[in-house]
């Protein structure tokens, strides 16, 4: 009998672990989908401050109004999200609500309010198991009156709806999850569609190019001549997979993109989100015509190139597939803004994605050529090699030289 009961008592025992350790695991399994949503989302961008503890916050993001601080989401009771529950998280999430109040949209809600529910739960379990770190951050540093968070009222009655996600049930799964991740998590229109004087979003152009931080953001739609409508959905895929393909390198905020979130998606989702931009609304941009040969900026600029870009782009713009960019036939090279050129050969570029370490950099020209020379040498790349696009002025130059603070010739 004694005997028995024991038995029966281990059994049972056993039982009981047996569950809490599913239980454990199946905690453990939710935490890890939250953890991949959260590279999906990217929210360290924003809330880790390089070098210092994950999700402590402290990044500070330039706006056209101001200065904003990516909060404390660790689960510090006072600096953090200690006291919340999930519902104070969702409400973040798909209403742009904060423990302030109102949210700016320099958080992402105005995409993220997208998110299931089912994500929202795998997430909120993720960011309770980090660790808690004590770290005051004071995320409001706008002027006057834009501090106001009570204007944000005004903002998303004219620039947000919450509207959860609905899947387009004439398409195919896949590119439904592709609509998913670029119209919510992955907030691709955060930098690549246009905005309205207010920092809305100009939907009926979304993904058709933009400038943010001085660099142009490019058009992501199907556009055969500005978008990537040249580009196969493998050769998206390598894009977002390693930051380079045989078109492009990703530099910039797009390296970083590339580096914090779509290196560690799955190729699936990264295929997904392929196949939503190209098979997508495209653009309505055309190749305007290109600059008369007789144009003197042409002749000056390709002297430049001669001189000082063919040892690395090639002779005929074609460049080395993922070593050097090639420059012809190129989106990038006749986009709507010439901002990232400037950038690039003013400040010099290396590929700031770990999966290119070793790759060759582009050299920063600030101190070897004159504005007027950069300006043809961009003019000329923009309206060559089956390129055609605005030139680009000495000003523009010049302007962005005092704005990188890159020094003269
Ligand atoms: C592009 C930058 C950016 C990204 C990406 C971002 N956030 Fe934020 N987030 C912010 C900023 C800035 C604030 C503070 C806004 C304010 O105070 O109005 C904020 C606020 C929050 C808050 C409210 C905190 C509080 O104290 O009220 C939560 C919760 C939050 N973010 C979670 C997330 C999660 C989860 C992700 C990823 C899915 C994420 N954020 C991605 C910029 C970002
Ligand atoms: C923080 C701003 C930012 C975000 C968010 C962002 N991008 Fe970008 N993206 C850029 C910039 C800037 C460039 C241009 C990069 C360059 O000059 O090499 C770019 C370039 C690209 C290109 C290359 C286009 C070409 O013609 O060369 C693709 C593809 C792309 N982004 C896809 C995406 C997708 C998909 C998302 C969302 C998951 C996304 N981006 C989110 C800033 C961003
Ligand atoms: C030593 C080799 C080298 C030389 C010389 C060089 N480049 Fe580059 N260039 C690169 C590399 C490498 C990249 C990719 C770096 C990155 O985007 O991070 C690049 C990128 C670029 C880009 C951005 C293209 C893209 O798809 O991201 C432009 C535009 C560009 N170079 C123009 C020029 C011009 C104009 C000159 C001459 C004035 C020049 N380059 C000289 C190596 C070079």
């Amino acid at each position: 009998m004694k005997n028995s009961l024991t038995s029966a008592t281990t059994a049972l025992l056993a039982a009981l672990l047996c569950m809490s350790a599913q239980a454990s695991d199946m905690e453990s399994e939710l935490v890890a989908r939250g953890r991949y949503i959260s590279l999906l989302g990217n929210c360290q961008a924003c809330h880790t401050t390089a070098g210092e503890k994950p999700y402590a916050g402290g990044v500070k993001l330039q706006s056209p109004f101001g200065t904003l601080v990516g909060s404390n989401i660790t689960p510090d009771p006072e600096t953090g999200l200690g006291q919340w529950a999930f519902d104070d998280f969702k409400r973040a999430m798909s209403e742009g609500k904060g423990r302030n109040g109102l949210l700016y949209p320099a958080m992402p809600y105005p995409y993220y309010h997208r998110v299931t529910d089912e994500d929202n739960t795998a997430l909120w379990a993720y960011l309770k198991s980090i660790e808690p770190v004590r770290h005051p951050v004071q995320s409001n540093l706008l002027p006057f009156p834009y501090n106001q968070r009570y204007l944000m009222l005004g903002w998303n009655l004219l620039n947000f709806s919450s509207k959860p996600f609905e899947a387009d049930p004439g398409r195919s799964p896949e590119w439904n999850r592709g609509a998913y991740i670029v119209e919510g998590l992955g907030h691709c229109g955060g930098c690549h569609t246009p905005k309205n004087l207010i920092g809305g979003d100009e939907t009926s152009r979304a993904l058709s190019g933009y400038v943010v931080d001085s660099w142009y953001a490019t058009d992501i739609t199907a556009n055969g001549y500005t978008g990537i409508g040249d580009w196969s959905v493998a050769d998206i895929t390598e894009y977002l997979r390693t930051g380079r393909n045989r078109f492009d390198t990703a530099s910039g905020p797009m390296a970083e993109v590339v580096n914090d979130s779509s290196q560690h998606w799955t190729e699936a989702d990264a295929k997904a989100v392929a196949v939503y931009l190209k098979e997508s609304a495209s653009s309505t941009a055309k190749a305007p015509r290109p600059l008369g040969d007789e144009d003197p900026r042409l002749a000056r600029g390709a002297d430049v190139y001669a001189f000082f870009c063919t040892g690395c782009h090639g002779a005929t713009g074609r460049g080395v597939a993922r070593l050097f960019p090639p420059l012809a036939d190129t989106a990038l090279v006749r986009g709507e803004s010439p901002a990232s050129l400037l950038r690039i050969v003013l400040g010099g570029s290396r590929q700031g994605v770990d999966t290119a370490l070793g790759a060759p950099g582009m050299p920063a020209f600030a101190r070897h050529l004159d504005d007027r020379q950069i300006a043809d040498v961009l003019t000329f790349l923009r309206n060559h090699w089956g390129n055609a696009a605005t030139p680009v002025s000495t000003e523009a130059v010049r302007t962005m030289r005092q704005q990188l603070k890159a020094g003269a010739k």
